[in-house]
């Protein structure tokens, strides 16, 4: 009986190894495990409680892909208003930034010219309008704790340029707003790549909230920026305020 089956194995192995084999060239044969040849591709947002009909409770409704780490910075948000904000900054860091501001490589320009990325960020508009005084209210609450958490201890609370650590004689040549006369795109530019002492913070805010800071400094720089007066419409900048180079008034 025992060598009975063992003569039956046999010939149902080299039966099933044959039935492997086919004259076409091109055909890959008969796959016992075709599972093991092409693993079934997990796609990160697809509800796998339910394949090819077949219902799995355990699974259903459940998320596919893992959550982010706490803190991870969203690059597509929710807000239509404001996605386009999450994109990834498309100019690079000046061609001198990974010995200056220890960026990497692979993100600064090819460009000799430290400064050529920085110049031709003076086109970039503030991508954030202004539309309203209730929007453009909680805009300027948000960016002032914003501000308070990232910027004050340098720039100070009126933005003159002497925060606690330039008062205590720690640290100087940090610049009073008011005296900057580069565009709006060129704020983010040095707030997200850092310039000279500034480091970058591009690790430490979103897009979204660097943009919301622009705003901040320009109210520094003009204390009617982002105002609007009783029928709604902006209210003209102060004659003393810098040149507004840009269209977002
Ligand atoms: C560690 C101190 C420090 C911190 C923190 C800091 N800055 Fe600066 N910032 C500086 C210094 C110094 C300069 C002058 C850089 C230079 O030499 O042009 C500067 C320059 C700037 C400029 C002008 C850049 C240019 O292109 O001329 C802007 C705008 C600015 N900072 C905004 C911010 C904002 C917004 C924050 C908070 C998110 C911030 N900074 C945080 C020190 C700091």
């Amino acid at each position: 009986m025992k060598v009975k089956f063992k003569a039956f194995a046999q010939i149902s192995v080299v039966a099933l190894l044959a039935a492997a084999c086919t004259s076409d060239p091109d055909s890959s044969g008969l796959e016992y495990m075709p599972d093991m040849y092409r693993s079934p591709a997990i796609e990160p947002y697809v509800d796998y409680g339910e394949v090819r009909g077949q219902e799995n409770k355990d699974f259903k409704m459940r998320l596919s892909a893992m959550t982010p780490p706490k803190y991870t910075i969203p690059y597509w948000g929710t807000d239509s208003a404001t996605v386009h904000t999450m994109l990834p900054y498309w100019r690079k860091a000046g061609s001198a930034f990974g010995q200056t501001h220890g960026l990497y490589a692979n993100d600064l320009s090819m460009n000799p010219d430290v400064d050529f990325e920085y110049k031709a960020a003076a086109a970039d508009l503030n991508p954030i309008k202004l539309v309203s005084k209730e929007q453009a209210d909680k805009l300027f609450e948000q960016a002032k704790k914003l501000y308070q958490i990232n910027c004050n201890h340098c720039h100070g609370e009126k933005g003159d340029g002497n925060g606690p650590m330039v008062a205590s004689g720690a640290y100087t040549g940090v610049p009073d707003y008011k005296n900057l006369t580069i565009a709006e795109g060129q704020m983010f530019y040095s707030i997200y790549y850092g310039r000279n002492m500034m480091g970058s913070h591009a690790s430490l805010l979103n897009k979204r909230e660097i943009w919301t800071l622009v705003h901040y400094i320009k109210r520094f720089q003009d204390a009617n920026y982002g105002m609007f007066d009783e029928n709604g419409n902006r209210v003209a900048a102060t004659a003393s305020a810098p040149a507004d180079s840009t269209a977002n008034k």
